[in-house]
């Protein structure tokens, strides 16, 4: 083992890292404080139960877990809002309400290997407990944008969303559980032509029109009218415009932005959820909202609103990022960068520097403000996540294989199609045995997935290329890959036996750009639906 290199997602910090940190960390305990906030801290190792007790959506696999001497499963703190919600309903039992609370801590969380994500983070935040309403609402915003005010010079926006607005149009429609969180992904995700073909069978209900448009509806305060004109009044867009028209009187006005399509951690939130982006940082810096229902959880019902910032992305973070005003696409080598140029010149993009590339990997567009990066299907991913390219055309197997989808999906581009297939030899049965089934693939976690959802347990084994070979050899009983024209099994004596996800290119974008260069992008985007539309004449 080596000894010498720290744990993947932790580091060492030394001077000036320190001193940044140090310096943004004083500037919000000062500004938490000056609000009348009281500094709280908890432990960094609390037990696993209280995360479930907490209804807190943070998934098991990314806590990191220690079993004490007893052994009973311990977690390292994994955030700060559900151990101060514990403190509030035991320590703090006697004290009135409302509570003004401030932490500056670090949590735990442990990500995918060799993602560049980070396991210690630290985080600054309050938790107003106690207090519910417009009030409470404008000032728990009031004070994220006077924190990153102070912390991210460079410019940043918060943008505001409302938990109850998608689960009360979702409520209309008389959907399944699973059909909820499907369509809840596809919202979060911004699958803008996904969400509107899913939704198609509901068109004529008075939800329609606005869930259909919701993960578009993301800008200025015009949003909400733009909401209202789809659906009519609602009282959760007259209770976001109250707080705007609120937070305008206090001056924070010209920070505010909507997201309406702001779906995530539905069933811990309860109200406003908010979140800040800084120009240059490809993640939300930001994160918070009403939650009313995580007290009650441990016996002290009372509404609550707090928010956290990760002080890792705003320490320091002065350097503006923008890539000269130009946007930055990252694009799959080989066939999808063909027909990735193909559509943009049918858009009216001269991409003449990215058909003749030789071994150079960014080209810049004579006639349009883009830089064409050329990348490996997975590390186009990668660079989008991280917020170094703006967008990234990739396909949906390289997604599906991630798994997490920390971009938005904004487009399927029509190109690139195929399938994942299971496929075994001609001639074999594959359910006739209670034989634990081997299956190679090139894509482990698709098949995982696919497995689990038949309730089938399988061996997996991961193969690196030409996998048809596994079934000839007899070193597996099938495999999971893409089909095409379906010539290479046929050629190998393969025959597909069910169909496991159809496959096409994407368009996907770093969440932070989305928001940060909305015009930019939204102008690609109609780029790329124009070239669509052409090549379909
Ligand atoms: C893919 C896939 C199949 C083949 C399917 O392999 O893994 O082998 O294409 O195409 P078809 O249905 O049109 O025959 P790829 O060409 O990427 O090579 P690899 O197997 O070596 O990765």
């Amino acid at each position: 083992m080596n000894v010498i290199a720290t744990p993947e997602g932790t580091q060492d910090r030394l001077f000036a890292q320190c001193r940044d940190l140090r310096k943004a960390q004083g500037e919000l305990t000062r500004l938490f404080r000056q609000k009348g906030y009281e500094e709280i801290s908890t432990p960094e190792v609390e037990f696993y139960d209280l995360f479930l007790r907490s209804g807190n959506p943070i998934p098991q696999e990314s806590m990191l877990k220690i079993v004490d001497r007893s052994g009973k499963l311990m977690v390292m703190r994994p955030d700060c809002t559900t151990p101060i919600a514990r403190v509030a309903a035991t320590k703090l039992k006697l004290s009135p309400l409302p509570q003004r609370l401030y932490y500056n801590e670090t949590v735990f969380r442990s990500g995918a290997a060799h993602r560049g994500g980070s396991s210690e983070i630290p985080q600054c935040g309050i938790e107003l407990l106690g207090a519910g309403g417009v009030e409470a609402d404008v000032e728990a915003v009031s004070v994220a944008a006077e924190a990153l005010l102070a912390v991210c010079p460079q410019g940043f926006h918060i943008e505001l969303g409302h938990a109850g607005l998608f689960r009360a149009l979702a409520g209309q429609l008389e959907m399944s559980e699973g059909q909820v969180e499907e369509m809840r992904a596809l919202v979060e995700g911004k699958h803008f032509a996904a969400l509107e073909e899913f939704l198609r069978p509901y068109e004529g209900r008075a939800a329609y029109a606005l869930l259909s448009r919701l993960s578009q509806l993301f800008g200025g305060v015009e949003v909400l009218g733009e909401a209202e004109k789809l659906m009519g009044s609602r009282p959760e867009l007259s209770y976001l415009r109250k707080l705007y028209e609120a937070l305008e009187r206090g001056g924070c006005g010209e920070y505010i932005r909507f997201d309406l399509g702001l779906v995530h951690q539905i069933d811990y939130y309860t109200g406003v959820v908010f979140r800040g982006y800084a120009r240059g940082v490809g993640a939300p810096v930001l994160s918070g909202g009403r939650y009313d229902n995580l007290l009650g959880a441990f016996g002290r019902p009372a509404p609550a609103i707090g928010f956290a910032v990760d002080m890792d992305l705003v320490a320091g973070s002065t350097a503006e990022q923008t890539y000269g005003g130009r946007l930055r696409l990252a694009l799959t080598k080989g066939r999808l960068q063909d027909k990735t140029v193909e559509l943009m010149e049918l858009a009216g993009l001269d991409c003449t520097p990215v058909k003749e590339p030789g071994r150079r990997l960014v080209h810049s567009l004579s006639n349009y403000p883009l830089d064409a990066v050329l990348a490996k299907a997975p590390d186009v991913i990668t660079y989008v996540e991280h917020g170094v390219c703006d967008l990234g055309v990739v396909g949906k197997d390289t997604i599906l294989e991630r798994g997490e989808s920390p971009f938005y999906e904004v487009l399927d581009l029509g190109y690139g199609k195929c399938r994942f297939a299971l496929a075994v030899k001609e001639g074999t049965d594959f359910y006739d045995t209670y034989r634990t089934r081997r299956i190679a693939t090139k894509y482990p976690n698709v098949a995982r997935r696919f497995f689990e959802s038949k309730g089938m347990d399988v061996e997996i084994i991961k193969i690196e290329g030409s996998v048809e070979l596994a079934p000839i050899l007899k070193l597996a009983d099938a495999i999971v890959d893409i089909v095409e024209t379906g010539a290479t099994l046929r050629e190998n004596g393969l025959i597909p036996i069910e169909d496991v996800a159809p496959v096409s290119a994407r368009l996907i974008v770093n969440t932070a750009a989305m928001k940060l260069k909305k015009t930019e992008i939204l102008d690609f985007i109609e780029k790329c639906q124009t070239g669509m539309e052409r090549s379909k004449c």
